[in-house]
């Protein structure tokens, strides 16, 4: 397995020295996995398999149930994440105000599905529930930032602030 992390081009060693002291700081305690996953994902940036191995035999706990945290938390991801993360906002308010043809401009702007990356690694797109602002649907959020009231015809200019 650690041949599958040397292969692993986003585990290098200075991210896995990180990820040691990470699980050297939870060894022996009783672990909570979660904060123990967020922390390894805010090193490396999402969760392979073969890092959930590594961190499963470095705290004594199966690589299933691991996995099986990972797949239940959508907070989780298995794949790399671009610089940028759009989530673009599928609930009701949203839906009904036109989110789906800004979705599609999304999509065809970029070639990007919901749940994937650009080969670029600029962009990650996510389709959420509510993002509890409504008032401003439609709603995408870039990073951290919100944009309400968009429409399809903006989505290129707003994308651009993000390199
Ligand atoms: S439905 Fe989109 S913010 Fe609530």
């Amino acid at each position: 397995m650690n041949g599958e992390i040397e292969r692993n081009p986003h585990l290098t060693p200075e991210v896995m020295v990180k990820v040691d002291e990470l699980i050297d700081h939870y060894r022996n305690r009783q672990v909570n996995l979660i904060p123990v996953l967020e922390e390894c994902q805010d090193i490396v940036g999402y969760l392979p398999v073969e890092l959930q191995e590594y961190i499963g035999r470095g705290l004594n706990i199966p690589g299933s149930t691991v996995y099986g945290v990972v797949t239940f938390y959508s907070y989780f991801s298995m794949v790399p994440k671009g610089r940028h993360v759009i989530k673009v906002c599928m609930g009701t308010a949203c839906y009904v105000r036109g989110i789906g043809e800004v979705l599609n401009r999304i999509k065809s702007l970029y070639k990007l599905e919901v749940g994937s990356t650009t080969e670029d690694m600029r962009f990650s797109l996510e389709a959420v529930r509510c993002l509890g602002a409504c008032g401003l649907a439609p709603v995408i959020v870039i990073d951290s930032d919100t944009h309400g009231g968009i429409s399809p015809d903006q989505i290129s200019e707003i994308l651009s602030r993000y390199e």
